[in-house]
């Protein structure tokens, strides 16, 4: 391969993401590229709305709503996408890998989804796919599986990897804010998925998880394997019960080896205040990894937003670059992906936290405690306060010891028939 110097960006997407990346490469370019004797310009921008009024200079004469104008321009050598979602997005990485571009892309939907595939096209065409950007906002991550991490087995991987929905339960927790303004919040300093369902609603996080233990496993984890549940059923009173019991709530991803194959779930979780992890608030995201040389590793930094974001998605380019100068492929090299079987969620065991609001009359703990038994589900703890004259109710907390899913749920079900129990308030996982 010849040594390239001159190199051409396509940029698909122009906002949140894209507006940093069309702002930074120019301003550090020299220091960027410079001492490589390379010089980078952007091309062509591709947008839905060429008038629309941007926050970044950019010579309007660039922008295009035509996908082919970045596409299949041969003076582009590099396409970086940062569209997002899975259609039109994952067709113009496909075009542009088929057309010979280097790829670098921020998108968790179509890695988590495509990128076993995406990544043979890439190597059969002999270009480079690049997605730290995808995972952890500014945190270097991808990387650090796919090289600082290699000659470790991995075990775990605990993470919050939602800025938007860390940064609402900060504030759900900390402030006691409400769900709403918080969610505008995180949308309004560019936080959040252009569907911000997907973020409290936990995809987003499947996604990453997804990325994350695929690289950490050597396996092919989609996102339809992974257990998910979201946020929003979390209220105030959840956050006052965790921080008396000593917790914090966080929307965690988890995978871990387990027998025969992964454990691989996001959900809210219990975690103690002590913990390093309940500790990342905000738009902070934080991924502990277990590897058998390295031990206990704890990666920290800002998830989301334009410059963290924009940060690595310009270190993928660099890297690029890099190899293109020298006459070096830039080709991804990972090794070879196996089946690795998710187990069913039913077969995972947690310590669990139930919230109930229950008639407040004599007998009705040693009907609940009754449920648990028939289930064999051993009671840690239980706190029963805040009675309610007027209803005639009382709010009951109940930790257990470690059980099963499906032992729990059967309890769950169970209780909620009870007529002496008008509402299951909240039932939640808890991760010592
Ligand atoms: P965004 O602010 O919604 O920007 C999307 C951009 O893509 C806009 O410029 C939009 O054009 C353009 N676009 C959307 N659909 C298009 C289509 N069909 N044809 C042409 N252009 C289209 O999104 P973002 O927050 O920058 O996120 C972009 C990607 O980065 C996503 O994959 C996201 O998950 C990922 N990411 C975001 C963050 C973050 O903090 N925001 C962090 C890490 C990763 P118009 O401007 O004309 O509407
Ligand atoms: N919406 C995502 C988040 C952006 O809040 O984490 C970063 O991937």
């Amino acid at each position: 391969m010849g040594t390239r110097n001159r190199l051409g960006i396509g940029l698909l997407g122009l906002g949140t993401v894209g507006s940093g990346v069309a702002r930074i490469l120019p301003a550090k370019g020299e220091a960027l590229f410079g001492h490589l004797g390379a010089s980078l310009a952007i091309r062509r921008v591709l947008v839905r709305d060429p008038a629309k009024p941007r926050s970044v200079p950019i010579d309007r004469a660039c922008l295009t709503t035509n996908p082919a104008d970045v596409l299949d321009d041969p003076e582009i050598d590099i396409v970086v996408e940062v569209i997002g979602g899975e259609d039109p997005a994952l067709g113009f990485l496909q075009r542009a890998i088929a057309n010979g571009k280097h790829v670098v892309t921020a998108n968790k939907e179509v890695l988590a989804k495509h990128g076993p595939e995406l990544l043979r096209a890439a190597a059969e065409r002999g270009v480079a796919v690049k997605y730290e950007a995808s995972v952890g906002g500014g945190i270097p991550i991808i990387a650090v599986f796919q090289h600082d991490l290699s000659a470790n087995e991995i075990s775990q991987i605990r993470a919050i990897i939602n800025g938007t929905t860390n940064y609402i339960l900060t504030k759900m927790a900390g402030e006691g804010s409400e769900f709403s303004g918080a969610l505008a919040e995180a949308q309004a300093l560019g936080y959040a998925e252009a569907d911000p369902a997907d973020d409290v609603d936990g995809h987003d996080a499947v996604y990453k998880l997804a990325i994350l233990a695929s690289l950490a496993f050597h396996a092919e984890i989609r996102p339809h394997h992974i257990f998910r549940e979201g946020i929003r059923r979390l209220s105030a009173r959840d956050f006052e019960y965790a921080a008396n019991l000593g917790y914090a709530i966080k929307l965690l991803a988890i995978a871990r080896r387990a027998d025969g194959g992964v454990e691989a779930r996001v959900h809210p979780t219990l975690i103690p205040r002590d913990r390093l992890l309940a500790k990342v608030d905000g738009v902070f995201n934080g991924v502990e990894v277990d590897g058998d040389l390295v031990g206990r590793l704890m990666l920290y930094g800002r998830g989301a937003g334009a410059e963290p974001t924009t940060s690595a998605v310009v270190a993928d380019v660099v890297d690029v670059v890099q190899h293109l100068v020298r006459g070096v492929s830039p080709a991804s090299a990972e090794p070879p992906r196996q089946p690795l079987p998710v187990v069913p969620m039913d077969l995972v065991s947690s310590r669990y936290y139930l919230r109930l609001i229950v008639a407040d009359r004599p007998g009705v703990l040693a009907q609940i405690a009754r449920e648990f038994g028939n289930h064999t589900i051993s009671i840690a703890s239980v706190i029963q306060v805040a009675a309610n004259a007027d209803t005639g109710t009382a709010e009951l907390v109940v930790m257990t010891h470690r059980a099963s899913e499906s032992a729990m749920q059967k309890t769950v079900a169970a209780i909620a028939r009870l007529p002496v129990v008008p509402t299951v308030a909240s039932f939640l996982r808890v991760e010592d």
